[in-house]
């Protein structure tokens, strides 16, 4: 038996991507978030998932804050606050737990204003690109680090 104990990861998701499956499927993908987060758990047995969505800029910060001193490593999409959002930012910089910002499209194929995130100084890495697989490389990276 394994005797490590579990990484805790908190999987925090970010405006409108509680609409995954029926929101712009083209960019997107088909698979709900909840499809996309009961993957992520099955793939991982090592690790203790905590979910959490929400569409308010400030519980984002709320969670980071509340995970970020005890989890082992937050996996952050942070939606169209991306682009905005210097308190996700502060949020991130605040705590010790590293953050890996995740996207399932590519930014920089898209519009101009998604080209800009203010939360990238602050992770430890950016993923994008690669639907749900965004977040699977997210959290191998920090299970493993
Ligand atoms: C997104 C990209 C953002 O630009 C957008 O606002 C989202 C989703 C992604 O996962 O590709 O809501 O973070």
């Amino acid at each position: 038996m394994n005797a490590e104990k579990k990484k805790k990861i908190l999987v925090v998701n970010g405006p409108n991507l509680n609409l995954l499956g029926l929101r712009e499927p083209g960019i997107y993908g088909s698979a709900t978030l909840d499809e996309g987060m009961k993957a992520l758990e099955a793939r991982f047995p090592q690790a203790e998932f905590t979910f959490f969505q929400s569409n308010i800029e400030g519980e984002l910060v709320d969670v980071i804050q509340q995970y970020g001193f005890t989890a082992d490593g937050i996996v952050l999409n942070a939606g169209a606050y991306t682009h905005t959002s210097v308190a996700i930012h502060d949020a991130i910089k605040a705590v010790r737990t590293p953050v890996v910002e995740v996207h399932l499209s590519n930014i920089y194929q898209r519009e101009l204003f998604r080209h800009t995130s203010l939360i990238t100084s602050a992770c430890v890495g950016i993923i994008g690109g690669f639907g749900m697989d965004s977040y699977r490389l997210a959290v191998e990276y920090l299970i493993n680090r």
